[in-house]
This record gives C-alpha cells, structure tokens and sequence, in this order.
C-alpha cells in the first residue's frame, strides 16, 4: 500500500517568522494518517529540520546540484541538503525547468544526485496549455518521464509529481477526467520501466491550484497518492484542511 504524501512547495517565500507556520501544521497533525513535507527555501531548511525534529513534518530541498562538490557558486549539493536535515528534495520543477533551463537530463542527473545522498526525489512533470490544446499531454509526459527519472529510482526513493504547468498558480484546476488520465498512464509506465512491484509502490502526487475547497475532489481521483501543494502550504490554516482531506481518502 502506497502511503499518502502531502507536500508543501514554499517556493521563494518565507523567513524566520514562517516557522511558527511548520509549528502550527505540527500541533495540528499529531499523529497524521499521511505523510507530511514541507519544502521551504534553503535559507531556512536547517531551521525548519530543527522545528520539526520529532514531529511528524518531514523537510525537503526545492533544488541540488548534480555534483557532491566543487567549484559552483550558489549551489547546493544533494549531501548539503541532507547535512542541513532535508530528506527529500523538489527537482525539475516547471519554474526551474522556464527560469534555469533545466533539461530533463539535468533533472535526471540531479535526482541521481539526491539518491546518492540519501534523498527522496519528488521529480516533477507537467505540460503547456499549448501542448495540452495540441493533445500533447501524454507524449510530453512519456518524454520527461525516460529523461528525467534515474535507473536509481525506487519505491522509497522516488515520488513523481504531475504539475500541469497552466494549473500552477493560476486557479485553474483540471477536472477529475484530466488527472486521471494522466496519473494512470504514469503508473502504467512506472510499472513497466521498473517492475509491477516498484511501480506499483512510487507515489504520484497532483501539483497546481490544489485548496482547501477543492483538495477532496482531486484526493478521490484513482492513483492520485496525495499533493504538492505551492500557495496553499505557505500557511498552516489553509494546508492543514488539505492534509485533513487526503488523511480521509482513501
Ligand atoms: P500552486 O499550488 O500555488 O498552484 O503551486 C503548485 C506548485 O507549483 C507546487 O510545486
């Protein structure tokens, strides 16, 4: 049985202050039916590790570098992130993949960075509206699926997040239709590549406009495991009614 993820995607938002958030989502999830991430940025990870340190919310990177060290001003490397208490960490997000360039080779590259280190890969993908309109969807899937996931990947080791890029931030949520044709060709292809026992086991969270009001609608789609969640997670009153919906599902 896959257990569920909840995962929060701060982005590049919060300082000291937002850690009495990590303490609120903490005390209002004692004992979670579901797994709990937060992804805040770098400058707080140590923090944040330190905050949660027994408590049920687990602390993730947003990014690493592919190599373990060496001369790469303003990077971070996968062991860094793991030194400082993440165990997890975000990779080939759509905003990176616009904003750096990232190809999903790098994304590979990366997440078998991360493995080495010891850390979970939550490796995202996702398509344009443009490519959407072209019916698209699915062979961009199906490429950034073979580049971006390492031969390393394992049930523990490895989430997939399918984060349609014109859901990101907009409101705009796909139907249940639309989710779920994309989370089931994921599986299938998960289960090919790696076997029906790994394939089955690697966990695919919905990413994009995920909220309170409609967190339940997305959770009963089939092979839906759980959320990356960006503006939603920034504060523990609204992402704690999402993680409060996936514990009820299923
Ligand atoms: P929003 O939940 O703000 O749409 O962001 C989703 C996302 O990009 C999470 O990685």
């Amino acid at each position: 049985m896959r257990r569920k993820l909840a995962a929060g995607n701060w982005k590049m938002n919060g300082l000291t202050d937002s850690l009495d958030e990590l303490r609120s989502l903490a005390r209002a999830h004692p004992d979670p039916a579901v797994d709990i991430l937060v992804c805040p940025p770098a400058t707080l990870i140590a923090q944040a590790a330190q905050v949660c340190a027994g408590l049920p919310v687990a602390i993730g990177g947003q990014d690493c570098h592919t190599e373990r060290t060496g001369a790469h001003t303003g990077d971070l490397s996968a062991e860094m992130l793991k030194d400082s208490g993440a165990c997890a960490v975000i990779l080939g997000h759509s905003e990176r993949r616009e904003d750096h360039g990232e190809t999903s080779d790098m994304v590979r590259a990366k997440a078998r960075a991360a493995h080495a280190a010891g850390l979970m890969a939550v490796i995202c993908l996702g398509e344009s509206l443009a490519q959407r309109d072209a019916a698209n969807t699915l062979d961009i899937i199906a490429a950034q699926m073979s580049l971006s996931i390492p031969d390393t990947s394992t049930a523990e080791n490895l989430v997939i997040a399918y984060e349609p890029i014109w859901a990101i931030g907009t409101g705009k949520l796909p139907d249940a239709a639309q989710i779920g044709e994309v989370h089931d060709f994921i599986r299938t292809r998960l289960e090919r590549r790696f076997g029906p026992g790994a394939g089955r086991g690697m966990r695919i969270l919905y990413g994009g406009s995920v909220k309170p009001n409609n967190a339940d609608q997305v959770f009963r789609v089939p092979n839906v495991d759980g959320a990356l969640v960006g503006g939603a997670s920034l504060r523990a009153e609204d992402f704690s009614p999402i993680i409060k919906a996936l514990s009820q599902t299923g």
